[in-house]
């Protein structure tokens, strides 16, 4: 196929950041999604309905002229979050909260430890119909960083399933073949968001011949039998999975650095990275589903109404994108050939 042509797609996962930033990250996404989980690790994080709204309120403005893109707001939990903060959140259009073990990710210092102590907010994140977004990992300095997916779906997330059976809840980037299988056993109120680089990479692509930062994110790529797995899962075409990019983005200094940040600015070559993959995997008549129905019937939202053509047409990825405060960033994909294009 040649061509293909597709429900307008929706990105599930992605930061934008906050400020000047914006001017970069929005229009980045907006070219091809029609709305956007945007994840709450700012500094400081969105904890509440009002910061919420206020972000939304600057994400908007940042859109290009004439661009309908919408973003969908998302609250980060803490252990001072209430249930008062969860109807609140409601009430304002927020659909989902987000959970971070403390110390997992960027920006997470201030997140959850001791996630049992949160079963009060959950209970009234289910009665609300929030849906519970997590970053699946524990953080435990003496568990190997391979393996903290795995362990946290025992330790965890297995457990806040069974607690909650009414509850929505996406194992947010997962990374492993256990992630897959949890998934795939679980109720159909629980899914995943895959992102473009641990379908593309696996730990090889980040170290060997010399680490790789720009692959650098978290969950950290898996060996490829992970990899494979992933694959595997989203040819088969099963709903419970879905796109989201994970669009992170990094000052270009902040990755190429000592002690360099997680996260891949995927936003300039995601979805066309996705269609690769499933052009390669012989199943592009699933990459609607993924990309464009999957997350929307998860989420309880109407499906877009408008269409998307890609062209198969090879194009290489910038070096650098300059922000709007004159840093130079890296794009996930730099340097390298892309065979889609949007047409
Ligand atoms: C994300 C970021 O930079 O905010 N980084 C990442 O490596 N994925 C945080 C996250 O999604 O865990
Ligand atoms: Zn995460
Ligand atoms: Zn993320």
């Amino acid at each position: 196929m040649q061509q293909i042509t597709i429900t307008t797609p929706d990105d599930w996962h992605l930061h934008f950041r906050d400020g000047d930033m914006l001017g970069e990250t929005v229009p980045a996404t907006a070219r091809c999604f029609a709305r956007a989980i945007v994840m709450p690790n700012l500094v400081p994080p969105v904890v509440n309905a009002k910061l919420a709204n206020e972000y939304k309120g600057r994400i908007l403005a940042a859109r290009p002229q004439g661009s309908n893109f919408q973003p969908l707001m998302t609250l980060y939990l803490t252990n001072q979050t209430s249930t008062q903060d969860i109807i609140d959140a409601k009430q304002a259009g927020v659909v989902a909260a987000k959970l971070y073990p403390a110390g997992a990710t960027t920006n997470s210092a201030q997140a959850v430890s001791g996630i049992e102590a949160l079963y009060p907010v959950f209970e009234e994140m289910q009665k609300q119909g929030l849906l519970l977004l997590v970053h699946g990992e524990v953080t435990e300095s003496h568990v190997d960083i391979f393996d903290r997916e795995k362990i946290f779906i025992d330790q965890y997330m297995a457990k806040i399933v069974q607690a909650f059976p009414e509850l929505k809840v996406v194992f947010e980037h997962i990374t492993t073949s256990e992630a897959a299988d949890f998934v795939l056993s679980s109720a159909n109120n629980v899914a995943a968001t895959i992102t473009p680089q641990h379908l593309l990479l696996n730990r090889n692509d980040l170290l060997v011949g010399g680490v790789k930062p720009h692959n650098y994110c978290l969950p950290v790529l898996k060996r490829s039998t992970h990899q494979q797995a992933l694959r595997k899962v989203v040819a088969s075409g099963s709903k419970q999975f879905f796109l989201g990019t994970d669009s992170a983005p990094h000052a270009k200094h902040a990755k190429e650095n000592a002690c360099g940040c997680a996260g891949c600015y995927s936003a300039w070559s995601a979805l066309e990275l996705y269609t690769q993959v499933f052009d390669e995997l012989g199943v592009l008549d699933k990459l609607e589903g993924f990309a464009s129905f999957h997350g929307a019937d998860f989420y309880g939202l109407p499906r877009n109404s408008s269409n998307l053509t890609l062209v198969k047409q090879s194009w290489t990825v910038p070096d650098s994108v300059t922000l709007p405060n004159g840093e130079a960033i890296v794009p996930f994909f730099a340097g390298q050939t892309v065979d889609w294009k949007i047409a």
